[in-house]
């Protein structure tokens, strides 16, 4: 227990705070008596009674407002009711709704959490950084709040998504709660239903946009490199005219990452290399095809594309294997459309000529579907049931284990069902999906659908980092961790089993890939050297876990 912190102060502190477990001793040492009822408790008493709370909610929002509640009250307690009921809980104080959470952020605010660093307080960001709760960072989760999950801007109120994405970083990966830091960047909103609510706390201004937006951010950086030089900053739901820029100008500057962009192409690379396995056709040979050119589905292609580099193939070999379908058709070089990003995935149009057209003229996922034989097909475009019966079926026509994974959120957006996918594939079909889907009943089997959920890779890269004082996070680390967690697919296994693990397994996949991703620094000269044995104790040094020390949560 730290010096000196007694009484009420004590239990307002929420790391510290034991609640009813501190013993009789305890109480006599710290002016605690009176203060507490008299029963002493154990951690797993509490977690009863926590959870009968919990149950007597009767909304998911009030659910949400509950744990967050606990968490600014006791964190043992709450990470322990996490911990013990993940699957049921991680959407309440995650997606979907933290959504909710983040809409209704001004009307549910009780305690503070996290830093709000405000755009007219841009010349003091330093002071502001020094105020912050704990001194030592080691994940610092942050937003502008403009491009809030499917739920677009949110100004003040996108703080929600860093509290609960922190949430999942100790949970899963074991980030000590408090060497975690959520900050959101209020640079205004356009939103205008939070500019007329009366009761909204963030700045009440249109955005700032262009070079003072970017100057901010800047200035942001450069305070952050002062004061907390080695912590990972992650960059979290801007929107894509800034997701990227920021990104590519910082990535090499300090050690930070991007979620949206390689959190996600990383568990979709990690969720295909795991039915790669299954379908016993390597990655390198495979043709892919993507339905959807947007941020998210060029992410994933970049990802895919240096896999294959990996694993032996050249980068122009592996581009050839790629086949990009959006709006106008099949990406290839005759079209004047595209930009950089996508120019990299056009086929050469002489080698299409023969490719037939659809009514509009364009070259349509159904024509390349019949041109090729894919093997791996993804859907990124947002347009629901595109994955239509003959587009699946002919798929199904020329590969024995076709993989599919309709990624669009949410579930209406879904390029298929799964329960669609094994029946016209007759149960063959490898799927992953972005939005949930029950188990899929079929020839008697019970198939369990996994979702494409950045929390398998996240947490335990960030565990890989602070385990292995990496200075930088590379592709070549995200790559990594998608390949342990490939490794750890129950589907390779077992023929009814998901591609990627239930939650209820993820802390402990978490070490395995927060060792490949600090192995990977240390090759990539981004971490000091140490052995494996060496590396594998820092992270289980590392992952905090639940419980109540004899000195208190710390
Ligand atoms: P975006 O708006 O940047 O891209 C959409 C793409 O789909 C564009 O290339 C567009 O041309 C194409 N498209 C739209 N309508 C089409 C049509 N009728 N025919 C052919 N192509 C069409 O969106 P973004 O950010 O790339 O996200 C796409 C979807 O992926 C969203 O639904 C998002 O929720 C989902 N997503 C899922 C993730 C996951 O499962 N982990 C992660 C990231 C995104």
């Amino acid at each position: 227990m730290r010096p000196g912190i007694r009484g009420m102060d004590l239990l307002n502190m929420q790391i510290l705070n034991k609640g009813t477990a501190f013993s009789s001793e305890e109480r006599s040492a710290l002016a605690l008596h009176g203060l507490l009822p008299p029963q002493v408790e154990t951690l797993d008493e509490q977690v009863v009674r926590a959870y009968e709370a919990y149950k007597r909610k009767t909304d998911d929002l009030e659910r949400h407002i509950y744990l967050r509640a606990l968490q600014d009250n006791n964190e043992v307690l709450f990470y322990r009711l996490l911990f013990d009921h993940i699957e049921e809980m991680t959407p309440i104080v995650y997606t979907p709704v933290v959504a909710l959470g983040c809409q209704q952020f001004s009307h549910i605010y009780r305690r503070p959490r996290g830093l709000f660093v405000s755009y007219p307080l841009r010349d003091s960001i330093p002071l502001l950084l020094r105020n912050r709760p704990n001194a030592e960072v080691d994940v610092i989760v942050v937003t502008d709040g403009e491009r809030i999950l499917g739920i677009g801007d949110q100004g003040v109120g996108g703080l929600g998504i860093p509290i609960g994405k922190l949430s999942l970083y100790t949970l899963i990966g074991g980030i000590h709660p408090a060497r975690t830091l959520p900050i959101v960047l209020d640079v205004g909103t356009n939103n205008p239903e939070r500019l007329k609510d009366p009761q909204y706390l963030g700045w009440r201004h249109e955005r700032i946009t262009g070079q003072p937006y970017f100057d901010f951010i800047e200035q942001f950086v450069n305070a952050v490199k002062r004061e907390m030089p080695n912590t990972c900053l992650q960059w979290e739901d801007f929107a894509r005219d800034h997701a990227r820029p920021i990104l590519d100008r910082y990535c090499n500057e300090l050690l930070t990452f991007n979620d949206d962009i390689q959190g996600t192409a990383a568990v979709t690379l990690g969720a295909i290399l795991g039915a790669v396995k299954v379908s016993r056709i390597p990655l390198k040979d495979q043709q892919i095809v993507f339905f959807g050119a947007g941020s998210a589905a060029i992410g994933v292609a970049d990802y895919l594309r240096r896999a294959m580099v990996s694993d032996g193939l050249s980068e122009q070999e592996a581009r050839r294997r790629i086949w990009i379908v959006d709006r106008m058709g099949l990406l290839h070089t005759g079209r004047t459309d595209l930009d950089d990003d996508q120019k990299i995935y056009a086929q050469a149009a002489e080698q299409i000529t023969d490719f037939p057209c659809g009514a509009d003229g364009h070259i349509g996922l159904a024509n390349v579907i019949q041109k090729i034989k894919a093997g791996i097909l993804i859907g990124l475009s947002t347009v629901g049931g595109a994955f239509s019966e003959p587009i699946v079926r002919d798929m199904a026509r020329k590969v024995e284990r076709p993989i599919i994974l309709p990624l669009s959120n949410p579930t209406d957006r879904s390029e298929a069902t799964a329960e669609d996918l094994i029946r016209w594939t007759d149960g063959r079909a490898l799927v992953a999906s972005g939005s949930p889907f029950a188990p899929v009943e079929y020839g008697g089997r019970q198939i369990a659908i996994a979702q494409c959920n950045n929390v398998y890779i996240f947490p335990a890269v960030g565990l890989g980092v602070v385990a292995s004082r990496a200075r930088r996070v590379t592709d070549g680390m995200l790559e990594a961790a998608a390949r342990t967690l490939a490794q750890h697919s129950p589907a390779i296994k077992h023929s009814n089993a998901a591609l990627l693990p239930p939650l209820r397994d993820v802390r402990a996949v978490a070490r395995k890939i927060a060792i490949a991703v600090g192995q990977e620094a240390q090759r990539a000269g981004v971490a000091s050297k140490t052995g494996e044995e060496q590396l594998a104790e820092q992270v289980n040094r590392t992952q905090w876990v639940p419980q109540y020390g004899a000195h208190g949560a710390l």
